[in-house]
């Protein structure tokens, strides 16, 4: 064997390991279908036997910023679950107006930031504007697609959506984004309306049940389900983990 094929024998058995806890590389995409009969409140696209929202418009931003949203949501309960730390890189995928930005800035502090991504411009200004008016510094904004989050790649230590994730039109492709934007360790926390409680008075497509987040997240085999907070009053937040990798 020549020196250099037997360094490389040598560091790939080194690295056996690693290389072994690489995340699947080709996942198998789930079927977007297109019932003929479906929920108005929907889009007519079907995944994973969930109808998906249509996405709420900027006009709406007033409704994001209401003060009953304490007592249904209780979003200081919500932050505190997620157990934030200074230094922090936390993206707040589907922002909107930026109501948990905001709250979630001041804990990562100047040494942290949060990424406030959006697919509406106007939504994006809102959050441009109230960090100006609130002297924020490390909030910056990005315009996603529907397809892409625009995060950086294994930069992000926490990925938060905040009834969101029901009205991507393509969840597939926005998972696999994530999932890449996060380091290894990182968590994705989805906050959705629970499914499970008829006294949850918010329509139906816009509201997950526990098991359908599991569901839809089986094809990303490096992420792994590790608590459920059931104790908001009217969602839950079902987090999720990035394997870590072995050395
Ligand atoms: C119901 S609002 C929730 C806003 C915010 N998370 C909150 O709880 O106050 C949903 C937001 O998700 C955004 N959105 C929808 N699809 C998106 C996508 N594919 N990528 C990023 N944002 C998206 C919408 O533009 C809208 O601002």
């Amino acid at each position: 064997m020549n020196r250099v094929l037997a360094i490389g024998v040598v560091v790939a058995l080194a690295c056996g390991i690693c290389i072994a806890e690489e995340p699947p590389k080709k996942r198998e995409k789930p079927k977007y279908e297109f019932p003929e009969k479906y929920d108005p409140d929907g889009i007519g696209k079907v995944y994973m036997g969930r109808e998906i929202a249509h996405v709420m418009g900027f006009g709406a931003a007033g409704w994001l910023e209401r003060k009953e949203r304490i007592k249904e949501e209780d979003p200081e309960k919500l932050i505190k679950s997620l157990d934030l730390k200074e230094g922090m890189v936390v993206a707040d995928v589907g922002a909107g107006s930026g109501y948990h930005t905001f709250m979630i800035a001041p804990l990562v502090g100047a040494k942290g930031k949060v990424i406030a991504s959006d697919i509406q411009q106007e939504m994006l200004d809102l959050v441009t504007k109230k960090a100006k008016d609130k002297k924020v510094t490390n909030v910056e904004t990005v315009k996603g697609t529907e397809t892409d989050p625009k995060l950086p790649a294994g930069k992000v230590d926490l990925i938060l959506l905040v009834d969101v994730y029901h009205e991507f039109k393509y969840p597939f492709e926005m998972t696999e984004k994530m999932v890449d934007a996060l380091k290894p360790g990182g968590k994705l926390v989805f906050v959705e309306f629970k499914l499970e409680d008829d006294k949850v008075l918010i329509k139906l497509v816009h509201k997950m049940s526990e098991r359908q987040v599991l569901k839809e997240m089986t094809a990303f085999t490096e992420m792994t389900h590790t608590k459920t907070v059931g104790t908001l009053p009217w969602q839950h937040v079902v987090i999720f983990t990035k394997k870590e990798l072995k050395k």
